[in-house]
């Protein structure tokens, strides 16, 4: 709440939490919830709270109305009420600094009560150092959690953080445009959202997965600049990162190159940085997807951290320990992670380490520790001094391996790197790590020597490599990007295939027939042939933004009214099942439905 002129409503003078000394002697009316209550005898004293803060009010016989006194003992935590009062400097020994209005009391003169409120199924005041309730009981008691000043605080940044972004691009000249949330289901559709017909039995819409598509269609229809705050829908499994429907700034715009695509990113995060509490510094650096895969094992590194991901083959590749034999041999590579200082980690941290290098799909790391007496550790026993030595690895220090192929061993040594880089409480560069990643892989192996598209089947690829879309499409490059903070992707984009023969060609090398890509993408491609100007954008997650803003470390904390990794609204209980009249009606019927069978 920006003042106290502009908190007053009909039934207060301003928000709670805006009252101070400089209203000393004046008589106002407060609205709001009852945060405690303490009663001494005499006297009670409440805790009034809103979205501004708290205030506290005490209602005492020698200033409040009789029925005042007698209905402010009846009142419970989270009760609401008004009152009416004149406001007096605390003395001396009890304002609360710790507390805005701290200064300040509110003697009551009458006491309303507007609503009762059931016991909270889930305390709103937590006492200092008292645990949150598990999130399940938090998310089906969601309207109780919300009213926390944590997840208060949280939605307004996220309210401050997306009024910015409409200011930044309208003053880039940008133009929002909605785009259909009924859709044409897409053909990765085993992650659409489905939406039956009514009017078309048979035939379904498909909630957007992105406004990807619709983006395209108006830089053809010359929307030169366009952006829209845009909610996506994607059936994947959930994650803390995650969320089935979620935000995004999607952004796009005709006659450019990645340039431009950067600079009004790291515009945008430069407007945001005093809004959201976050440095900004621009440029951005830029890594390679190459260079972030083989310096980092991750194509979302976290540069808080200087610890980099070594080639130790040459060095390592001659040790008899046989996990590193049979790697070499089948053509693998040794990596691996020298922690300064890391020998002071324990066994069980070590443990945590390797457990979180298993779980992104490693068989296990070797590690060795070195001592005053020399190496120790699995891989230690085979480390001959001289060997250490070249490695620079002194007394104290820690050494993580992992030896096979780089597919198997960059996401080991990422996820390993994340946890020894906790574990270790390695020293942080800086406290806002940004970087761009560039030039990702247009295509991925899908098995069985078939192609999938590495992001999205619209990236452009890079001039240069276009010869090698026929001879060897793997190494082909995009025109594509990431934007990642802190080791988390915030955004993603690319130049697009405005010629409409290329992105047709790109679609049959992934696997699609002409009259599939006709039936699917026909729509596009007649808007590329229609005279579609060169184009590209980027979409960047507004809840993964917030998140990473607010410090919170789930998408959960972000979003008002958020899904559970199970998919689930707890506290509306979503999804439901559908009567099956309901269905039939849309020309539908459950496969297994009793009722039917
Ligand atoms: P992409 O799929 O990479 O690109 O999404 C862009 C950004 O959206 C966010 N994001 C999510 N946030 C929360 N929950 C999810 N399930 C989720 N999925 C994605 C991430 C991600 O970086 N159309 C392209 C963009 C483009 O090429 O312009 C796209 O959607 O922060």
């Amino acid at each position: 709440m920006n003042s106290v002129a502009e908190s007053r409503t009909a039934m207060r003078s301003c928000g709670a939490g805006l009252v101070g000394l400089e209203q000393a002697g004046t008589e106002l009316q407060i609205a709001g919830w009852v945060h405690r209550r303490r009663d001494l005898g005499g006297l009670v004293f409440l805790d009034l709270r809103d979205r501004s803060g708290v205030l506290q009010a005490s209602v005492g016989p020698g200033w409040s109305a009789e029925e005042a006194v007698a209905a402010a003992r009846e009142l419970r935590a989270e009760d609401v009420v008004h009152v009416r009062g004149t406001v007096e400097p605390r003395p001396e020994a009890a304002r609360n600094p710790e507390m805005a209005t701290g200064d300040v009391e509110v003697r009551v003169s009458e006491l309303r009560l507007l609503n009762r409120a059931r016991t909270p199924a889930i305390p709103v005041r937590r006492a200092p150092g008292e645990e949150l309730p598990s999130e399940d009981l938090r998310l089906r008691h969601r309207v109780l959690d919300l009213r926390r000043p944590e997840l208060q605080t949280a939605l307004a940044l996220r309210h401050r953080m997306l009024l910015a972004t409409r200011n930044y691009f309208d003053s880039q000249d940008f133009l929002e445009i909605e785009t259909p949330a009924l859709t044409k289901p897409t053909p990765e559709g085993a992650r659409d959202f489905l939406v039956p017909s009514r009017v078309h039995p048979g035939e379904f819409f498909a909630l957007p997965q992105s406004p990807q598509l619709y983006k395209q269609l108006l830089m053809a229809a010359g929307f030169d600049r366009y952006m829209q705050i845009a909610r996506c829908f994607r059936d994947e499994d959930l994650r803390a990162d995650r969320q089935p429907e979620f935000t995004q700034i999607d952004v796009e715009a005709s006659f450019v190159g990645p340039e431009d695509v950067y600079r009004w990113c790291e515009g945008l995060m430069a407007a945001l940085a005093p809004v959201v509490g976050v440095e900004a510094e621009v440029p951005f650096p830029r890594l390679s997807y190459d260079e972030a895969m083989e310096r980092f094992g991750s194509d979302r590194p976290d540069l808080r951290y200087d610890l980099e991901v070594r080639d130790l083959t040459a060095a390592l590749g001659g040790l008899e320990a046989p996990v590193l034999r049979s790697a070499t041999g089948a053509g693998g590579r040794i990596r691996g992670l020298l922690v300064e200082g890391g020998a002071s980690l324990s066994r069980k941290q070590i443990g945590g380490v390797e457990a979180a290098a298993k779980a992104a799909g490693a068989p296990g790391l070797l590690w060795a520790k070195m001592g005053e007496g020399g190496a120790t550790g699995p891989l230690g026993r085979f480390l001959e001094e001289g060997t250490a030595e070249r490695l620079g690895m002194a007394v104290g220090d820690l050494l993580l391996v992992a030896a096979g192929a780089d597919l198997t061993t960059s996401p080991a040594l990422a996820a390993a790197r994340a946890a020894v880089a906790e574990a270790a409480g390695l020293r942080r560069r800086t406290a806002h790590a940004w970087l761009w990643v560039t030039g990702f892989p247009v295509f991925e192996e899908a098995g069985g020597g078939a192609l999938a598209a590495a992001h999205h089947p619209f990236v452009r690829p890079a001039a240069a490599d276009l010869p090698l879309l026929d001879s060897d499409p793997l190494a082909v490059r995009g025109l594509a990007y990431d934007l990642v903070y802190n080791g988390a992707e915030l955004g993603s984009g690319s130049m697009r295939n405005h010629d409409a023969d290329l992105q047709a060609r790109i679609l049959e090398m992934l696997g699609l027939g002409r009259d599939e890509i006709e039936a699917k993408f026909g729509f596009l491609l007649r808007a590329l042939r229609s005279g579609a100007p060169p184009h590209g954008g980027v979409a960047l997650g507004a809840d993964r933004m917030a998140a990473c803003f607010s410090g919170a470390s789930s998408l959960r904390d972000v979003v008002a009214f958020p899904k559970t990794t199970a998919a689930r609204a707890l506290f509306e209980s979503a999804p439901a099942p559908v009567a099956s009249d309901d269905l039939a009606e849309l020309g539908l019927r459950l496969a297994a439905d009793p009722g039917r069978e």
